[in-house]
């Protein structure tokens, strides 16, 4: 090859990648579905911005049109401001059937200047049962902040502003299940709760302040795309692919340590109460060897 052509390749290559991370900064138009919610689910400024709102009647949501099987998914949210008390904003991956897995974000609201909980969980083969909650060193109210979803093989990473704030580990070689052959959908929703959400469903929903509203933009889903039994992922070369075997650093993991010691709420792992037979067993592995 001549110098000319090698030039020529390496240009459309980088073309080439730029074009992929264009296609993966969302456009809500081409990559959702507002699926319930009777026109209470709008996608607003050409596919930049999407709104869900709750009233007393309904919430409503939305889907990816894509399924995936692993991926960095990384979405910008501005949850229901004011009294939200009640309200539960949702965002997760799931897997269909009665043996699915799911991975969750979501957002517990709360009375006017009171703190909304993040409330994740992790389910394999239809068990949960992993929730751990925090609080936020900001308002999420105010503004949008970046929430984001990775899952590889050998990890699942829960991030708020690119911050870890919780890792679940493939430990299957300790025997905990670990979702790596069903392929999931993302969600959102606005949806009452307030039978549980708010102090234990201490608080009500005021519905004197409907309807709720909760913002999404600049969805991004560098992800393997399921289809037809197959699963594409971006090439092993593009600079997109780096989630595919992404793990916590050692100042990751610091940071991560910092959410946990500041603002975790809940944690299922030190729940003793709840589990009279013992600790699920990924609460007590630690240092296993990672698949
Ligand atoms: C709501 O505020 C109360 C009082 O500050 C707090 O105990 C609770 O954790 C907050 N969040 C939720 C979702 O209940
Ligand atoms: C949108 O998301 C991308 C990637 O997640 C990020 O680089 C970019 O800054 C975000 N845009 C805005 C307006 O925040
Ligand atoms: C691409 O990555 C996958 C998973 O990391 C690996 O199994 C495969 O061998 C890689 N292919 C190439 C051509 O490097």
């Amino acid at each position: 090859m001549d110098s000319v052509s090698a030039l020529q390749m390496l240009l459309v290559s980088s073309l080439m990648v730029q074009t992929l991370m264009v296609a993966s900064a969302g456009n809500f138009n081409q990559d959702v579905d507002v699926t319930w919610g009777d026109g209470r689910g709008k996608i607003l400024n050409n596919g930049q911005l999407l709104t869900l709102s709750l009233d007393k009647a309904s919430g409503s949501g939305f889907q990816s049109k894509n399924e995936f099987l692993y991926g960095k998914f990384d979405m910008q949210l501005k949850l229901v401001p004011g009294n939200s008390a009640g309200t539960v904003t949702a965002y997760y991956l799931k897997s269909q059937g009665s043996s699915w897995d799911e991975i969750d974000f979501e957002f517990l609201g709360n009375l006017s200047g009171e703190p909304y909980i993040v409330h994740t969980n992790v389910y394999t083969k239809g068990k949960g049962d992993r929730e751990q909650q925090f609080y936020l060193w900001f308002d999420p109210t105010a503004d949008f902040h970046t929430y984001s979803i990775l899952w590889n093989p050998g990890h699942i990473i829960f991030y708020v502003d690119g911050r870890p704030i919780r890792e679940f580990k493939n430990l299957e070689q300790a025997g905990v299940p670990y979702p790596r052959n069903q392929a999931m959908r993302m969600y959102c929703s606005l949806w009452n709760a307030d039978d549980w959400a708010t102090r234990g469903g201490r608080v009500k929903t005021d519905w004197s302040q409907a309807p709720f509203t909760a913002s999404f933009r600049n969805l991004s889903a560098n992800a393997c795309v399921w289809s037809n039994g197959v699963s594409s992922c971006p090439s092993n070369s593009s600079s997109n692919r780096a989630w595919f075997s992404q793990k916590l650093d050692s100042s990751s993991q610091k940071v991560l340590k910092w959410v946990q010691k500041n603002y975790m709420v809940y944690n299922y792992c030190q729940d003793a109460n709840r589990f009279p037979q013992g600790l699920p067993v990924e609460c007590s592995v630690r240092n296993m060897k990672q698949n």
